[in-house]
Protein backbone atom coordinates (compact mmCIF):
# COMPACT_ATOMS: atom_id res chain seq x y z
CA UNK A 1 0.00 0.00 0.00
CA UNK A 2 0.81 3.66 -0.44
CA UNK A 3 0.98 6.08 1.98
CA UNK A 4 -0.29 9.28 1.05
CA UNK A 5 -0.65 12.08 3.52
CA UNK A 6 -0.91 15.90 3.09
CA UNK A 7 -1.58 17.68 -0.13
CA UNK A 8 1.11 20.14 0.33
CA UNK A 9 1.32 24.06 -0.06
CA UNK A 10 4.77 23.36 1.63
CA UNK A 11 6.53 25.56 -0.63
CA UNK A 12 5.06 28.76 1.55
CA UNK A 13 5.79 27.41 4.53
CA UNK A 14 9.36 27.12 3.42
CA UNK A 15 9.13 30.65 1.68
CA UNK A 16 7.75 32.17 5.17
CA UNK A 17 10.82 30.47 7.45
CA UNK A 18 13.33 31.59 4.98
CA UNK A 19 11.92 35.17 5.68
CA UNK A 20 11.78 34.03 9.42
CA UNK A 21 14.96 33.08 9.56
CA UNK A 22 16.87 36.19 8.85
CA UNK A 23 15.21 37.67 11.73
CA UNK A 24 16.62 35.29 14.72
CA UNK A 25 19.53 33.64 15.84
CA UNK A 26 18.61 29.54 16.22
CA UNK A 27 17.16 27.21 14.80
CA UNK A 28 15.32 24.54 16.82
CA UNK A 29 14.55 21.83 14.48
CA UNK A 30 12.45 19.33 16.31
CA UNK A 31 12.68 15.94 15.24
CA UNK A 32 11.39 12.31 16.50
CA UNK A 33 14.29 10.41 17.81
CA UNK A 34 12.71 7.19 17.19
CA UNK A 35 13.29 7.78 13.51
CA UNK A 36 15.68 11.08 12.62
CA UNK A 37 16.33 11.02 9.03
CA UNK A 38 12.44 9.83 8.19
CA UNK A 39 10.50 12.87 10.97
CA UNK A 40 12.85 15.73 9.51
CA UNK A 41 12.19 18.09 6.32
CA UNK A 42 15.30 17.30 3.83
CA UNK A 43 14.39 21.05 2.31
CA UNK A 44 15.36 22.95 5.48
CA UNK A 45 18.87 22.30 5.17
CA UNK A 46 19.10 24.43 2.40
CA UNK A 47 17.79 27.35 4.33
CA UNK A 48 20.21 27.29 6.59
CA UNK A 49 21.87 30.67 6.29
CA UNK A 50 24.72 29.96 8.30
CA UNK A 51 22.24 30.21 11.33
CA UNK A 52 23.04 28.06 14.77
CA UNK A 53 21.31 24.94 14.41
CA UNK A 54 19.87 22.91 17.25
CA UNK A 55 18.73 19.39 16.21
CA UNK A 56 16.28 18.32 19.20
CA UNK A 57 16.08 14.53 19.09
CA UNK A 58 12.85 14.69 21.07
CA UNK A 59 10.71 11.47 22.30
CA UNK A 60 14.19 10.45 23.86
CA UNK A 61 11.69 8.11 26.21
CA UNK A 62 10.56 6.20 23.70
CA UNK A 63 13.91 6.09 21.72
CA UNK A 64 16.74 3.00 21.94
CA UNK A 65 19.30 5.47 23.97
CA UNK A 66 22.28 3.47 21.86
CA UNK A 67 20.66 4.47 18.57
CA UNK A 68 19.93 7.95 19.86
CA UNK A 69 23.13 8.13 20.99
CA UNK A 70 24.90 7.40 17.28
CA UNK A 71 22.11 10.22 15.46
CA UNK A 72 23.82 12.67 17.95
CA UNK A 73 27.35 11.83 16.90
CA UNK A 74 26.17 11.70 13.00
CA UNK A 75 24.46 15.23 13.35
CA UNK A 76 27.38 16.39 14.99
CA UNK A 77 29.82 15.76 12.51
CA UNK A 78 27.79 18.54 10.41
CA UNK A 79 29.22 22.05 10.84
CA UNK A 80 26.84 24.69 12.40
CA UNK A 81 25.11 21.92 13.94
CA UNK A 82 24.32 20.66 17.51
CA UNK A 83 22.25 17.75 18.60
CA UNK A 84 20.03 17.30 21.86
CA UNK A 85 17.99 14.43 22.75
CA UNK A 86 15.11 15.07 25.30
CA UNK A 87 11.87 14.38 25.87
CA UNK A 88 9.41 17.43 25.75
CA UNK A 89 6.95 16.51 28.14
CA UNK A 90 9.82 16.72 31.20
CA UNK A 91 10.79 20.06 32.64
CA UNK A 92 14.47 19.11 33.82
CA UNK A 93 15.13 18.10 30.03
CA UNK A 94 14.34 20.99 28.90
CA UNK A 95 17.33 23.19 31.04
CA UNK A 96 20.00 22.19 28.68
CA UNK A 97 18.16 23.43 25.60
CA UNK A 98 17.65 26.60 27.45
CA UNK A 99 21.83 26.31 28.60
CA UNK A 100 22.65 26.01 25.13
CA UNK A 101 20.34 28.38 23.00
CA UNK A 102 22.30 31.05 25.58
CA UNK A 103 25.85 29.26 25.24
CA UNK A 104 25.42 29.33 21.13
CA UNK A 105 24.46 32.71 20.88
CA UNK A 106 26.46 34.54 23.36
CA UNK A 107 26.32 38.23 22.30
CA UNK A 108 22.35 38.16 23.19
CA UNK A 109 20.62 36.02 26.15
CA UNK A 110 19.66 39.30 28.05
CA UNK A 111 16.91 41.31 29.34
CA UNK A 112 15.63 43.50 26.27
CA UNK A 113 18.30 41.77 24.00
CA UNK A 114 17.32 38.44 23.93
CA UNK A 115 18.04 35.29 21.86
CA UNK A 116 15.59 34.73 18.97
CA UNK A 117 14.80 31.16 18.23
CA UNK A 118 12.51 29.64 15.74
CA UNK A 119 11.23 25.94 16.36
CA UNK A 120 10.46 23.78 13.30
CA UNK A 121 9.22 20.35 12.28
CA UNK A 122 7.12 17.87 11.11
CA UNK A 123 3.73 17.75 12.29
CA UNK A 124 3.40 15.51 15.75
CA UNK A 125 7.55 15.45 16.47
CA UNK A 126 6.15 17.72 20.16
CA UNK A 127 7.11 21.08 19.32
CA UNK A 128 3.48 22.19 20.82
CA UNK A 129 4.50 20.17 23.70
CA UNK A 130 8.17 21.69 23.45
CA UNK A 131 7.60 25.45 23.79
CA UNK A 132 4.71 24.59 26.40
CA UNK A 133 6.69 22.89 28.75
CA UNK A 134 9.36 25.41 28.10
CA UNK A 135 7.38 28.06 28.76
CA UNK A 136 5.97 26.65 31.60
CA UNK A 137 2.26 27.24 30.36
CA UNK A 138 -0.39 26.03 27.59
CA UNK A 139 0.86 28.24 25.05
CA UNK A 140 0.81 25.72 22.16
CA UNK A 141 -1.93 23.32 20.98
CA UNK A 142 -0.42 19.73 21.78
CA UNK A 143 -2.85 17.83 19.03
CA UNK A 144 -4.06 14.08 19.64
CA UNK A 145 -4.09 13.89 15.71
CA UNK A 146 -1.16 15.01 13.46
CA UNK A 147 -1.65 18.61 11.80
CA UNK A 148 -3.73 20.68 13.91
CA UNK A 149 -3.23 23.83 12.35
CA UNK A 150 -1.90 26.52 14.39
CA UNK A 151 -0.61 30.06 13.60
CA UNK A 152 2.94 31.49 13.64
CA UNK A 153 3.30 33.10 17.44
CA UNK A 154 6.11 34.98 19.35
CA UNK A 155 6.43 33.08 23.19
CA UNK A 156 8.63 35.48 25.76
CA UNK A 157 10.20 33.15 27.80
CA UNK A 158 11.18 35.14 30.20
CA UNK A 159 14.63 34.35 30.62
CA UNK A 160 16.48 35.46 28.15
CA UNK A 161 14.77 33.67 25.10
CA UNK A 162 11.97 34.74 22.84
CA UNK A 163 10.83 31.69 20.81
CA UNK A 164 8.39 32.11 17.14
CA UNK A 165 6.86 29.31 16.43
CA UNK A 166 6.94 27.47 12.80
CA UNK A 167 5.37 29.61 10.34
CA UNK A 168 3.51 26.91 8.17
CA UNK A 169 3.24 23.37 8.14
CA UNK A 170 6.37 21.36 6.64
CA UNK A 171 5.50 17.73 5.61
CA UNK A 172 7.57 14.92 5.94
CA UNK A 173 9.07 13.79 2.36
CA UNK A 174 6.48 11.08 1.63
CA UNK A 175 8.15 9.79 -1.92
CA UNK A 176 10.22 8.36 0.24
CA UNK A 177 7.76 4.85 1.18
CA UNK A 178 9.96 3.44 3.41
CA UNK A 179 10.49 6.62 5.57
CA UNK A 180 6.18 6.69 5.20
CA UNK A 181 6.46 3.89 6.90
CA UNK A 182 8.07 4.45 9.31
CA UNK A 183 6.46 7.65 10.10
CA UNK A 184 3.03 5.79 10.44
CA UNK A 185 4.74 3.35 12.82
CA UNK A 186 6.06 5.98 14.95
CA UNK A 187 2.03 7.60 14.89
CA UNK A 188 2.97 10.69 12.98
CA UNK A 189 0.76 10.40 10.60
CA UNK A 190 -2.88 10.21 10.45
CA UNK A 191 -4.50 6.78 11.19
CA UNK A 192 -7.04 7.20 8.62
CA UNK A 193 -4.29 7.97 6.11
CA UNK A 194 -2.81 4.76 6.65
CA UNK A 195 -3.78 1.22 6.66
CA UNK A 196 -2.85 -1.05 10.07
CA UNK A 197 -1.72 -4.35 8.67
CA UNK A 198 0.63 -3.13 6.61
CA UNK A 199 2.11 -0.54 8.19
CA UNK A 200 1.82 -3.37 11.40
CA UNK A 201 3.54 -5.86 9.24
CA UNK A 202 6.32 -3.29 8.22
CA UNK A 203 6.76 -2.62 11.73
CA UNK A 204 6.83 -6.21 12.95
CA UNK A 205 9.63 -7.60 10.59
CA UNK A 206 11.78 -4.35 11.27
CA UNK A 207 10.93 -5.39 14.91
CA UNK A 208 11.55 -9.36 14.23
CA UNK A 209 15.20 -8.48 12.98
CA UNK A 210 16.31 -5.56 15.33
CA UNK A 211 14.36 -5.66 18.39
CA UNK A 212 13.41 -10.18 18.74
CA UNK A 213 14.20 -9.85 22.50
CA UNK A 214 11.99 -6.84 23.79
CA UNK A 215 8.86 -8.81 21.52
CA UNK A 216 9.82 -12.49 23.15
CA UNK A 217 9.22 -10.36 26.58
CA UNK A 218 6.22 -8.34 26.05
CA UNK A 219 3.86 -11.34 24.29
CA UNK A 220 5.77 -14.03 26.25
CA UNK A 221 6.76 -15.90 23.10
CA UNK A 222 8.72 -19.28 23.82
CA UNK A 223 10.11 -19.38 20.29
CA UNK A 224 10.29 -16.23 17.64
CA UNK A 225 7.77 -15.96 15.40
CA UNK A 226 9.66 -16.76 11.68
CA UNK A 227 7.54 -13.64 10.02
CA UNK A 228 5.74 -10.34 10.66
CA UNK A 229 2.34 -12.03 9.31
CA UNK A 230 2.83 -14.65 12.52
CA UNK A 231 3.65 -12.57 15.08
CA UNK A 232 0.62 -10.66 14.27
CA UNK A 233 -1.57 -13.72 14.85
CA UNK A 234 0.64 -14.38 18.43
CA UNK A 235 -0.24 -10.90 19.36
CA UNK A 236 -3.95 -11.35 18.23
CA UNK A 237 -4.17 -14.66 20.30
CA UNK A 238 -2.14 -13.16 23.23
CA UNK A 239 -4.97 -10.12 22.84
CA UNK A 240 -7.90 -11.75 22.47
CA UNK A 241 -8.57 -10.31 19.19
CA UNK A 242 -10.43 -13.02 17.06
CA UNK A 243 -12.75 -12.39 14.30
CA UNK A 244 -15.94 -15.15 13.75
CA UNK A 245 -14.75 -18.78 13.07
CA UNK A 246 -11.88 -18.18 16.19
CA UNK A 247 -9.36 -16.98 13.65
CA UNK A 248 -7.38 -13.96 14.78
CA UNK A 249 -8.24 -10.64 13.24
CA UNK A 250 -5.48 -9.26 11.59
CA UNK A 251 -6.42 -5.59 11.41
CA UNK A 252 -7.30 -5.35 14.99
CA UNK A 253 -3.57 -7.35 15.95
CA UNK A 254 -1.88 -4.59 13.99
CA UNK A 255 -3.50 -2.08 15.83
CA UNK A 256 -2.77 -3.21 19.12
CA UNK A 257 0.53 -4.03 18.55
CA UNK A 258 0.79 -0.68 16.89
CA UNK A 259 -0.61 1.39 20.19
CA UNK A 260 1.85 -0.89 22.43
CA UNK A 261 5.12 0.30 20.09
CA UNK A 262 3.87 3.66 20.22
CA UNK A 263 3.33 4.12 23.74
CA UNK A 264 6.57 2.72 24.21
CA UNK A 265 5.14 -0.98 25.90
CA UNK A 266 7.11 -2.81 23.66
CA UNK A 267 10.15 -1.22 25.37
CA UNK A 268 12.56 1.41 23.85
CA UNK A 269 12.97 1.48 20.29
CA UNK A 270 14.56 3.31 17.66
CA UNK A 271 13.01 2.82 14.37
CA UNK A 272 16.25 3.71 12.04
CA UNK A 273 19.74 3.96 12.25
CA UNK A 274 22.31 6.16 10.62
CA UNK A 275 23.83 5.74 7.94
CA UNK A 276 27.33 6.43 5.89
CA UNK A 277 24.57 8.07 3.27
CA UNK A 278 21.40 8.54 3.92
CA UNK A 279 19.40 8.57 0.45
CA UNK A 280 18.65 12.36 0.40
CA UNK A 281 15.44 12.98 -1.67
CA UNK A 282 15.22 15.04 -4.21
P1 LIG B 1 3.49 18.99 17.17
O1 LIG B 1 3.23 20.28 17.85
O2 LIG B 1 4.88 18.87 16.62
O3 LIG B 1 2.46 18.61 16.13
O4 LIG B 1 3.41 17.81 18.29
P2 LIG B 1 2.66 17.81 19.70
O5 LIG B 1 3.38 18.67 20.68
O6 LIG B 1 1.20 18.08 19.45
O7 LIG B 1 2.89 16.30 20.16
C1 LIG B 1 2.39 15.21 19.42
C2 LIG B 1 2.23 14.01 20.35
O8 LIG B 1 3.53 13.61 20.83
C3 LIG B 1 1.38 14.27 21.59
O9 LIG B 1 0.75 13.04 21.93
C4 LIG B 1 2.43 14.55 22.67
O10 LIG B 1 1.95 14.31 23.96
C5 LIG B 1 3.50 13.55 22.26
N1 LIG B 1 4.83 13.93 22.76
C6 LIG B 1 5.46 15.12 22.62
N2 LIG B 1 6.66 15.08 23.21
C7 LIG B 1 6.81 13.84 23.71
C8 LIG B 1 7.87 13.19 24.43
O11 LIG B 1 8.93 13.74 24.71
N3 LIG B 1 7.64 11.88 24.78
C9 LIG B 1 6.50 11.22 24.47
N4 LIG B 1 6.40 9.95 24.84
N5 LIG B 1 5.49 11.81 23.80
C10 LIG B 1 5.65 13.10 23.43
P3 LIG B 1 -0.77 12.81 21.73
O12 LIG B 1 -1.03 11.37 21.90
O13 LIG B 1 -1.17 13.45 20.44
O14 LIG B 1 -1.38 13.64 22.86
P4 LIG B 1 -1.39 13.32 24.46
O15 LIG B 1 -0.96 11.89 24.64
O16 LIG B 1 -0.43 14.27 25.08
O17 LIG B 1 -2.81 13.57 24.80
Amino acid sequence: MTIRWFPGHMGKALEQIEEQIRKIDVVIEVLDARLPFSSSNHKLAALRNNKVWIKVLNKNDLADPAVTKAWVRDFQLQAGVRALPLSAKKHADTKPLIKLCKDLVPRRGQPGFPVRAMVVGIPNVGKSTLINTLAGRSVAKVGDRPAITKSTQQIDLRNGIVLSDTPGMLWPDMKDQEGAYRLAASGAIGDNALDYTSVGLFAGEYLLRRYPGLLKDRYALQELPESAHDLMIAVGRKRGLLATGGVVDLHKASEAFLRELRAGKIGRISLEEPVADPPVPE
